[in-house]
């Protein structure tokens, strides 16, 4: 079995056989960071290249190790080291790419749809790595293997995301993908951090943090920060943290086994309180881990899979 399109743009396109699918090639595709030579031959041959025009940690070196553990060759670009730092459009910097017979283009952009509109340009496959608020799909299958790694399923988990829904570009995503594979999902937060129409997805909404998190089986963090897109939004850091930063009393709300993950770069003391994020480390550190496998698995199978 293979994925539908050439591209990955978004959980909203995706089926949940295809759902499973990446996450149990993910599973297969694990063990092969347990080997001492951490490499297989599958994508020899073939080109992958990362065009991030925005900064990235996880998603970035992620889709690299993927890649290379594929036996890809593989290439970085960046806003601020190619054309387009001299005004050349997404568009121009795609196609030359493509003319260089790279076969895989993963994208990050702020703009949401950017990656939509390269994958109608170009011929070869794009992979949305987060275009701005709108879709980052492969965190959230991350978020999901995760998920399912520990807790052993999904369907009926209670899930609530806390954190800044307006920027985080992981959020929408991962609502759409936990409410596909049968989770409960609640957004929780101050009103001006959750979009207009939010429960159009399927998710319910909570102005209450404690209410939010009561009895969940697994809480979602994205950092909350000043920026030029939400300044106007909150009065401060101080007040979000009074009110929703994850603390332990706070966390003494949701199932005793509760599981906290967060998307990254944390902001202590804001989101996620300092104590509540070293004991929720371990699992964190799994689920960027995981991202590897995940990533792995969305380049083979848009190489044609079983097919290849
Ligand atoms: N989760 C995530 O997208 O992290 P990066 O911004 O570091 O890629």
């Amino acid at each position: 079995m293979a994925l539908h399109s050439k591209d990955l743009l978004g959980i909203q396109e995706l089926s949940t056989d295809e759902i499973q699918l990446i996450l149990d090639t993910a599973a297969n595709l694990r063990n092969i960071a347990e080997r001492p030579i951490k490499k297989v031959p599958t994508l020899r041959g073939r080109t992958v290249a990362n065009l991030f025009y925005e900064p990235s940690t996880r998603t970035r070196i992620s889709f690299e190790l993927a890649a290379k553990r594929l036996s890809a060759d593989f290439i970085n670009i960046t806003a601020a080291t190619s054309s387009a730092a001299t005004g050349e459009t997404l568009t121009d910097t795609a196609k030359a790419v493509q003319a260089m017979q790279v076969e895989f283009l993963v994208v990050r952009h702020s703009m949401a749809g950017a990656p939509h509109q390269l994958a109608r340009e170009v011929e070869i496959s794009v992979v949305n790595a987060g275009d701005g608020p709108h879709e980052h799909p492969t965190q959230a299958l991350v978020d999901l293997f995760t998920i399912l790694d520990v807790k052993g399923y999904i369907e009926g988990l209670k899930v609530a995301i806390t954190g800044d829904h307006i920027t985080s570009p992981a959020g929408r995503s991962s609502a759409l993908a936990l409410i596909k594979m049968g989770a409960e999902v609640t957004l929780v937060g101050p009103s001006p951090l959750i979009p207009p129409g939010a429960e159009s997805i399927g998710v319910h909404v909570e102005h209450s943090m404690e209410e939010g998190i009561a009895d969940a089986d697994v809480i979602l963090l994205s950092r909350v920060e000043i920026n030029p897109d939400n300044e106007l939004r909150i009065p401060s850091l101080r007040e979000y943290a009074r009110f929703f930063c994850l603390t332990e009393t706070r966390l003494a709300l949701a199932k005793p086994d509760c599981l906290v993950l967060h998307w990254g770069s944390m902001n202590r003391g804001v989101e996620i309180a300092p104590d509540v994020a070293r004991v929720a480390e371990d699992y964190i550190a799994q689920q960027i881990t995981d991202g590897i496998a995940v990533r792995m698995a969305v380049l083979y199978l848009l190489s044609g899979g079983d097919r290849s």
